[in-house]
């Protein structure tokens, strides 16, 4: 068997992230000013990417995590989405954004979409840091994301492939 060092492909760079970040927070700032904003990150992607949002957002909001798994150690969904933890903080009457590192075949968002709504909060909303769409299974908007790509296998800045390449501070096309 012929073993080959999986190949990373820059796409973006710490310094072009940093300003996507500030671009994103400008626009979830403004449209939640004066309302009950609760940030939801689905771990484990996500870390990164909502400890910077929330420092660039210039209005008060509340955080709890849920975590999420549907790959395990492959490169697609398994399509069950197993929700092992959820959020601790009464959702009820909170304007909920989810926070999401990658949005894929959109089955997780969908799934805790769902979840959520059930629980009566005043809205939900959608921001993901990446927004894939060649997979796309289940209809959901993306509200809010820093970059769209048709198709590739992302790792870096929280995204992962087999629990690898989280720390990298930019984003990676991961070629096997
Ligand atoms: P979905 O349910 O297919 O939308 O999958 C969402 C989850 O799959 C994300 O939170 C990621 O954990 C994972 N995922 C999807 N695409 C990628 C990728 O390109 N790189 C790393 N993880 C990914
Ligand atoms: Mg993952």
């Amino acid at each position: 068997m012929i073993m080959t060092t999986p190949e990373l492909v820059p796409i973006l760079t710490k310094e072009e992230i940093h300003q996507k970040i500030i671009d994103i927070a400008g626009k979830i700032s403004c449209d939640y000013a004066g309302k009950d904003l609760l940030l939801i990150g689905i771990l484990k992607g996500a870390f990164i990417f909502l400890s910077d949002l929330v420092r660039h957002l210039s209005i008060p909001a509340q955080i709890d995590f849920v975590r999420a798994s549907s790959y395990g150690d492959t490169m697609s969904s398994s399509g069950t989405i197993a929700l092992p933890c959820t959020v601790q903080i009464d959702v009820r009457n909170k304007h909920i954004l989810l926070v999401e590192d990658i949005v894929d075949t959109g089955l997780t968002l969908s799934c805790l979409r769902k979840y959520f709504l059930l629980q009566e909060p005043a809205s939900i909303k959608i921001c993901a840091f990446i927004d894939k769409y060649e997979r796309r299974e289940a209809d959901v908007q993306v509200d809010y994301a820093c970059h769209t790509t048709h198709e590739g296998f992302l790792v870096g800045y929280g995204l992962d492939y087999a629990e690898n390449y989280r720390g990298l501070p930019g984003i990676y096309h991961l070629k096997m």
